[in-house]
Protein backbone atom coordinates (compact mmCIF):
# COMPACT_ATOMS: atom_id res chain seq x y z
CA UNK A 1 0.00 0.00 0.00
CA UNK A 2 0.77 3.76 -0.65
CA UNK A 3 1.26 5.05 2.77
CA UNK A 4 2.07 8.41 1.79
CA UNK A 5 0.18 10.68 4.08
CA UNK A 6 -1.36 13.05 1.27
CA UNK A 7 -1.32 16.55 3.29
CA UNK A 8 -1.37 18.35 0.19
CA UNK A 9 -4.28 16.05 -1.38
CA UNK A 10 -6.35 16.66 2.12
CA UNK A 11 -6.40 20.50 1.88
CA UNK A 12 -6.99 20.26 -1.81
CA UNK A 13 -10.31 17.84 -0.94
CA UNK A 14 -10.89 20.20 1.79
CA UNK A 15 -11.02 23.10 -1.12
CA UNK A 16 -13.36 20.99 -2.90
CA UNK A 17 -15.61 20.77 -0.33
CA UNK A 18 -16.03 23.98 -0.24
CA UNK A 19 -17.24 24.38 -3.86
CA UNK A 20 -19.79 21.73 -3.12
CA UNK A 21 -23.34 22.08 -4.52
CA UNK A 22 -25.36 20.35 -1.72
CA UNK A 23 -28.85 22.22 -1.29
CA UNK A 24 -30.31 18.75 -0.03
CA UNK A 25 -28.27 17.14 2.29
CA UNK A 26 -25.84 20.07 3.17
CA UNK A 27 -23.20 17.47 2.78
CA UNK A 28 -20.04 19.26 1.23
CA UNK A 29 -17.90 16.52 0.19
CA UNK A 30 -14.41 17.13 -1.35
CA UNK A 31 -12.12 14.32 -3.29
CA UNK A 32 -8.49 14.96 -4.24
CA UNK A 33 -6.21 12.12 -6.19
CA UNK A 34 -2.76 11.61 -7.23
CA UNK A 35 -2.76 10.04 -10.55
CA UNK A 36 0.21 7.62 -11.71
CA UNK A 37 1.47 10.20 -14.21
CA UNK A 38 1.52 12.79 -11.45
CA UNK A 39 -1.52 14.37 -12.27
CA UNK A 40 -3.67 16.18 -9.12
CA UNK A 41 -7.32 16.31 -9.80
CA UNK A 42 -10.36 17.24 -7.33
CA UNK A 43 -13.87 16.94 -7.12
CA UNK A 44 -17.19 17.77 -5.28
CA UNK A 45 -20.68 16.30 -4.30
CA UNK A 46 -23.00 18.10 -6.94
CA UNK A 47 -26.25 17.51 -5.83
CA UNK A 48 -29.79 17.76 -8.44
CA UNK A 49 -33.50 18.50 -7.60
CA UNK A 50 -33.97 14.74 -9.09
CA UNK A 51 -32.27 13.38 -5.66
CA UNK A 52 -30.91 10.59 -7.82
CA UNK A 53 -28.59 12.25 -10.28
CA UNK A 54 -26.63 13.57 -7.75
CA UNK A 55 -22.61 13.18 -7.99
CA UNK A 56 -20.29 12.36 -5.26
CA UNK A 57 -17.49 14.04 -4.86
CA UNK A 58 -15.11 11.00 -5.37
CA UNK A 59 -16.37 9.90 -8.67
CA UNK A 60 -16.60 13.56 -9.94
CA UNK A 61 -12.96 13.33 -9.26
CA UNK A 62 -12.45 10.24 -10.96
CA UNK A 63 -14.22 11.33 -13.70
CA UNK A 64 -12.33 14.75 -14.06
CA UNK A 65 -9.03 12.78 -14.12
CA UNK A 66 -10.04 10.50 -16.61
CA UNK A 67 -11.66 13.52 -18.59
CA UNK A 68 -8.16 15.27 -18.50
CA UNK A 69 -5.52 11.88 -18.99
CA UNK A 70 -7.46 9.43 -20.93
CA UNK A 71 -7.83 6.00 -20.36
CA UNK A 72 -5.01 4.80 -19.03
CA UNK A 73 -5.06 6.88 -15.70
CA UNK A 74 -4.40 5.03 -13.03
CA UNK A 75 -5.14 6.56 -8.82
CA UNK A 76 -1.74 6.19 -7.13
CA UNK A 77 -3.72 7.66 -4.12
CA UNK A 78 -6.94 9.43 -3.16
CA UNK A 79 -8.18 11.23 -0.41
CA UNK A 80 -11.78 12.01 0.61
CA UNK A 81 -13.54 14.59 3.38
CA UNK A 82 -16.72 15.77 4.40
CA UNK A 83 -16.97 19.03 6.19
CA UNK A 84 -18.16 18.19 9.68
CA UNK A 85 -18.49 14.98 8.86
CA UNK A 86 -16.48 11.34 8.89
CA UNK A 87 -16.76 8.62 6.52
CA UNK A 88 -15.19 6.74 3.93
CA UNK A 89 -16.42 6.52 0.26
CA UNK A 90 -19.67 4.92 -0.37
CA UNK A 91 -20.22 1.58 -2.37
CA UNK A 92 -20.71 3.06 -5.57
CA UNK A 93 -17.74 4.96 -5.25
CA UNK A 94 -15.08 2.12 -4.52
CA UNK A 95 -16.32 0.31 -7.54
CA UNK A 96 -15.40 3.53 -9.68
CA UNK A 97 -12.23 3.53 -7.91
CA UNK A 98 -11.43 0.25 -8.27
CA UNK A 99 -11.82 0.55 -11.94
CA UNK A 100 -9.06 2.72 -12.05
CA UNK A 101 -6.81 1.74 -9.54
CA UNK A 102 -4.83 -1.36 -8.26
CA UNK A 103 -5.80 -3.74 -4.83
CA UNK A 104 -3.15 -2.03 -2.95
CA UNK A 105 -4.10 1.15 -3.88
CA UNK A 106 -4.27 3.80 -0.72
CA UNK A 107 -7.54 5.61 -0.44
CA UNK A 108 -7.78 7.78 2.89
CA UNK A 109 -10.27 9.28 4.85
CA UNK A 110 -10.85 11.34 8.50
CA UNK A 111 -11.27 8.76 11.35
CA UNK A 112 -11.55 11.15 14.60
CA UNK A 113 -9.79 13.95 13.10
CA UNK A 114 -7.01 12.10 11.80
CA UNK A 115 -6.09 10.87 8.07
CA UNK A 116 -6.47 6.85 8.23
CA UNK A 117 -5.85 4.60 4.73
CA UNK A 118 -7.56 1.80 3.98
CA UNK A 119 -6.31 -0.53 0.14
CA UNK A 120 -9.28 -0.34 -2.71
CA UNK A 121 -9.09 -3.88 -1.74
CA UNK A 122 -10.14 -4.00 2.37
CA UNK A 123 -12.99 -1.24 0.97
CA UNK A 124 -14.43 -3.48 -1.85
CA UNK A 125 -13.32 -7.16 -1.50
CA UNK A 126 -15.53 -8.81 -3.59
CA UNK A 127 -15.31 -6.04 -6.07
CA UNK A 128 -17.19 -7.12 -9.86
CA UNK A 129 -14.58 -7.05 -12.95
N1 LIG B 1 -21.50 11.82 -0.88
C1 LIG B 1 -20.27 11.92 -1.48
O1 LIG B 1 -19.97 12.92 -2.15
N2 LIG B 1 -19.40 10.89 -1.32
C2 LIG B 1 -19.66 9.75 -0.60
O2 LIG B 1 -18.83 8.85 -0.57
C3 LIG B 1 -20.91 9.63 0.13
C4 LIG B 1 -21.92 10.68 -0.10
C5 LIG B 1 -22.45 12.93 -1.06
C6 LIG B 1 -23.62 12.60 -1.95
C7 LIG B 1 -24.68 13.55 -1.43
O3 LIG B 1 -24.53 14.80 -2.09
C8 LIG B 1 -24.33 13.73 0.03
O4 LIG B 1 -23.00 13.31 0.19
C9 LIG B 1 -25.23 12.95 0.99
O5 LIG B 1 -25.32 11.62 0.63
Amino acid sequence: MNIEPATDLLSLAHEAAARAYSPYSSFRVGCALRTMAGGVFTGCNVENASYGLTICAERNAVFHAVAQEGAAMKIATLTVVCIGHEFPPCGACRQVIAEFATPETAVWFLQNGELVAMTVADLLPAVFK
